[in-house]
């Protein structure tokens, strides 16, 4: 059944015939959307990381680039980000050049026999099409095995701003903040966590400003990937709304509770990790990408010849509810056709019930209403692939009308209700299209 080309989906990123996890080094730089992703060059499976790249001015349709930073014998290129250096403050730049800068996790390799993880950046002068690794690497290193996924961006003023950086001790459950002029040089300055979810590994930081919407308040969004003990179970990405002054962050929406339904999750889904936002996207506008899979089964999917997609491109804004909570909505960017957008609204009081199905009887079932939003993907195709990929994932939906979008593009679903306040992304493997859709 796998010799074809299976459910590819269309705005969804896949690499060509190759393995992709995390994106990395999301940046618009002079009307190019630029994805790097971690990708295996050579395989189907997690290995040989390198980082992948993919171009896109639209945001939904996407060319494939080659390789931008290849693994080495020595080095697998982790997780990162990319800054645009417009004031050459690395020097990487010769007059008249621009540098765009990685900054990625460099891992030894399993077979150098070491198991560093430090970081180090490499850099491109003509617009990211080639990339040189830095000859002063690592610029970061604490001789730790487990300090990975740095996210840079610049803080403050043209003239009086700095460099952030990020950055995770996994295991220890804690983001580090670290400052630079240069992005050579680094100063840690403060630290994030434990906190809410600890149930692996933390991975994949991210920082970012976001405005109230309908005022002038600014607050600070701190993501979390957390792989294993996400809501759904396996990798899930959590966030925290506070303060940040350009050395520390505090949370504002901390709780004491243990239960995982009691903290905040940019996705209920099993399919929606790593998560991380565009630098210097135009308009202050404010766009992430997850990697639309889970950890726990993502290596052994039914797709060919690529395996694992991102999930589209998210523009997500900040509200404050009428109870004085802060609310993150996520919206979608659609492509004008090519994939299924269907919408509805669970009225107050009622259980909807939207069914996306095949002419095989295959199908994903969606109910809203009762105070939850359910995905039942146990009907949708293959599913015993592995046996951790789960049947059903659920969140809490508020009391009242619910609007629901459900994307369908091959072998992803996303979710949207109540305004994109709550959503879930879920893979599943039909054996063709689920172009049908009921609601009742
Ligand atoms: C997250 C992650 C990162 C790491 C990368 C390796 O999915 O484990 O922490 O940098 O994948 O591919």
């Amino acid at each position: 059944a796998l010799g074809a080309d299976t459910l590819r989906p269309t705005a969804h990123y896949t690499a060509e015939k190759t393995w992709l996890n995390d994106p990395n080094g999301l940046l618009h730089y002079r009307g190019v959307y630029h994805l790097f992703f971690q990708n295996n060059p050579n395989g189907r499976t997690w290995g040989d990381m390198s980082w992948g790249h993919a171009t896109s001015t639209d945001l939904v349709t996407w060319e494939h680039q080659p390789t931008a930073i290849s693994y080495t014998d020595d080095e697998f290129v982790f997780s990162g980000s990319a800054v645009v250096d417009v004031r050459n403050t690395a020097g990487f730049a010769q007059p008249g050049e621009t540098a765009l800068v990685a900054i990625y996790t460099s891992a030894a390799t399993p077979d150098s026999g070491a198991q560093t993880q430090s970081q180090a950046l490499a850099y491109s002068v003509d617009e990211g099409n080639t990339w040189v690794r830095y000859e002063g690497n690592p610029v970061l290193d604490i001789g730790s095995t487990e300090f990975r996924d740095p996210k840079v961006f610049w803080y403050g003023g043209e003239d009086d701003g700095h460099w952030v950086m990020v950055i995770v001790e996994a295991t220890n459950h804690r983001v580090i903040v670290y400052t630079s002029n240069d992005l050579r040089a680094w100063t840690r300055a403060s630290h994030f966590g434990p906190a809410h979810a600890v149930g692996g590994v933390w991975e994949c930081p991210d920082l970012f400003p976001l405005r109230v919407e309908g005022t002038d308040e600014t607050k600070w969004v701190l993501i979390v990937s957390l792989n294993p003990g996400g809501i759904a179970g396996g990798s899930g990405t959590q966030f925290f709304i506070g303060d940040f002054d350009g050395e520390t962050f505090t949370a504002e929406n901390l709780t004491d509770s243990a239960e995982l339904e009691d903290y905040d999750w940019l996705d209920y889904g099993h399919d929606y990790y790593a998560a991380v936002s565009f630098n210097n996207a135009p308009d202050g506008r404010r766009l992430m990408i997850g990697w639309a899979s889970n950890w726990l089964y993502a290596r052994d999917t039914p797709v060919y010849p690529w395996r694992s997609a991102m999930s589209l491109v998210r523009e997500v804004t900040l509200e404050r509810r009428p109870d004085g909570a802060y609310a993150i909505a996520q919206r979608p960017i659609l492509p004008e056709s090519g994939i299924e957008v269907h919408r509805f609204t669970a009225p107050k009081g009622e259980r909807a019930v939207a069914t996306v199905s095949n002419s095989d009887g295959e199908r994903v079932t969606i109910t809203a209403g009762d105070g939850a939003l359910v995905v039942d993907r146990s009907q949708a195709g293959e599913n015993d692939f592995h046996p951790d990929y789960r049947p059903a994932a659920a969140a809490p939906l508020p009391e009242g009308d619910v609007d629901v979008t459900i994307v369908v593009d091959g072998p992803i679903i996303e979710v949207f209700a109540d305004g994109g306040r709550v959503v879930m992304t879920e893979q599943v493997f039909p054996a063709r299209a689920l172009d049908r859709f009921e609601v009742s």
